[in-house]
């Protein structure tokens, strides 16, 4: 009986881990960016098309990327990334504390981490609760309207060597 029971134990644990894997490559499939974006490492973005206070979320080596174009409230920081006379926020989306991809909340003009309710502000910085550091900004490269994430521009380089990429 109690082998009976094992064997069951280790069936239902064997659906589960299938339903589990199952699930991690659903959404690891849908994370991937496209082969030739993959193949290259970067992803290109043409910004021209942004609208002030919309969050756009790209895939970058798998990693989400926000992308927000500053409204002229928004306060400017060193971590902006410029083009033209336009301001965005630029970061790996990724909660510093533990991980979690944090919302933006559109209204509040905040990011906020369902985990554990960090917050962080339009330019990346944490301003509540366990966060340790700010959101970090990825290797870019302005080209034109367009942002190359994945190559380091000189004003990637700048913002690094000033320290303020974390
Ligand atoms: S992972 Fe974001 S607050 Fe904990």
């Amino acid at each position: 009986m109690s082998s009976r029971r094992d064997f069951m134990g280790k069936a239902l644990g064997g659906f589960a881990a299938l339903g589990g894997i199952a699930a991690l490559y659903a959404m690891k499939r849908s994370w991937d960016p496209l082969p030739s974006v993959k193949a290259a490492g970067f992803t290109t973005v043409d910004l021209s098309a942004a609208e002030p206070n919309v969050l756009n979320v790209e895939k970058w080596r798998g990693k989400p990327i926000f992308i927000l174009k500053k409204t002229p409230d928004m306060k400017p920081d060193d971590r902006d990334v410029v083009v033209g006379s336009d301001r965005f926020h630029v970061s790996i989306g990724l909660c510093t504390h533990l991980g979690c991809i944090p919302a933006y909340q559109a209204d509040n003009k905040k990011f906020k981490c369902a985990c554990h309710g960090g917050e962080f502000d339009t330019s990346g910085h944490q301003i509540f609760g366990p966060p340790p550091s700010p959101l970090e900004v990825p290797p870019f490269k302005i080209d034109g309207t367009k942002i190359v994430l994945g190559e380091a521009g000189p004003e990637y380089t700048k913002m690094k060597d000033a320290g303020l990429t974390v």
